[in-house]
């Protein structure tokens, strides 16, 4: 990266009193120039506790919108504006309502990634760190799931409530090729595979661990091996080589999430400079949303 971008970077985030998030999957350019880097759970909180004036988020949609769900008087930009999720677009409020309808004793538990209009139709919200806490918490034995279907699969293998699940999908978690894996396993037979819940049951099943991305870093930090297989977005092999340089990773397929590259240092520069655009959360559905994901931070 140019180093004139770096510091004007770092010249206007102490003029405009804003801080950089970003999640494990972004470039390890946006990596490097951010002031906090974690999973879903971790970047929620901290823009539910830094309070800033600015709030950069280098990842997608939902996590930006979380962020300014959770910190309503901070303005809160998304670097990369078309970084969107697909994943948050396979199930609507109207869809849980009808779910509803069929299932009237369960509550809802909406993976964050979302879309705000659903989070407003849920009990809580959870990431993939605290999934099966927060359903455990749930107030019923029963609970609706969505939108994505492995997740759900993968907790309700992990508590003894039914779930009524959503079939939505991450099409880069969805997509990806047990064959790479198995060829991988096969190269590295002393690696310990980690695997995200967002993967298919056959990525599950060969894995030692079933992590979210931050579960991975702390397992990563404890663990006596040298080698891991990574099934998980590809930037997160950046991050763990970053934090752990003296163990080896290697991707478990190639599971890329095209709006997760969208993100540069010229659009966080330009994020920076902007006067307004920040997220907006329609009013109506802004308190129920929040309640939701304040929920979420609460547990687990
Ligand atoms: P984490 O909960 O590990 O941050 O995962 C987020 C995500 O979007 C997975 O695709």
């Amino acid at each position: 990266m140019p180093n004139r971008i770096k510091e004007e970077i770092e010249r206007l985030k102490k003029e405009r009193g804003a801080i950089i998030l970003a999640h494990s999957y972004q470039p390890g350019l946006i990596q490097d120039i951010a002031d906090f880097v974690g999973d879903s759970l971790e970047l929620s909180r901290i823009a539910a506790s830094e309070s800033a004036e600015l709030v950069i988020f280098c990842g997608v949609k939902f996590m930006a919108e979380t962020a300014k769900l959770l910190s309503p008087e901070s303005t809160v930009v998304l670097a990369a504006p078309d970084a969107d999720c697909s994943l948050a677009a396979c199930m609507t409020g109207a869809d849980l309502r009808e779910m509803k309808k069929k299932y009237p004793g369960a509550e809802a538990v909406t993976y964050v990634n979302s879309t705000v209009d659903l989070k407003s139709e849920t009990w809580a919200c959870c990431t993939s760190a605290n999934s099966v806490e927060v359903v455990e918490a749930a107030p019923s034995d029963e609970v609706i799931f969505g939108p994505d279907r492995n997740l759900g699969t993968w907790v309700a293998t992990q508590t003894k409530k039914t779930l009524h699940i959503w079939p939505g999908g991450c099409h880069a978690h969805s997509g990806a090729d047990i064959r790479h894996l198995r060829e991988k396993k096969a190269e590295w037979p002393d690696a310990e595979v980690l695997v995200h819940p967002e993967s298919p049951s056959v990525f599950l099943w060969e894995a030692d661990k079933v992590l979210g991305t931050g579960g991975m870093i702390r397992h990563v930090e404890n663990s006596k091996s040298m080698k891991f297989i990574i099934g998980t977005e590809e930037g997160m092999i950046y991050r763990l080589e970053t934090l752990f340089p003296h163990k080896q990773f290697a991707a478990a397929g190639n599971i890329i999430c095209d709006d997760m590259t969208l993100t540069t240092p010229e659009l966080v520069l330009k994020a920076l400079e902007s006067r307004g655009d920040g997220i907006e959360i329609p009013s109506d559905l802004a308190e129920k949303a929040a309640a939701a994901v304040r929920r979420m931070t609460e547990i687990g």
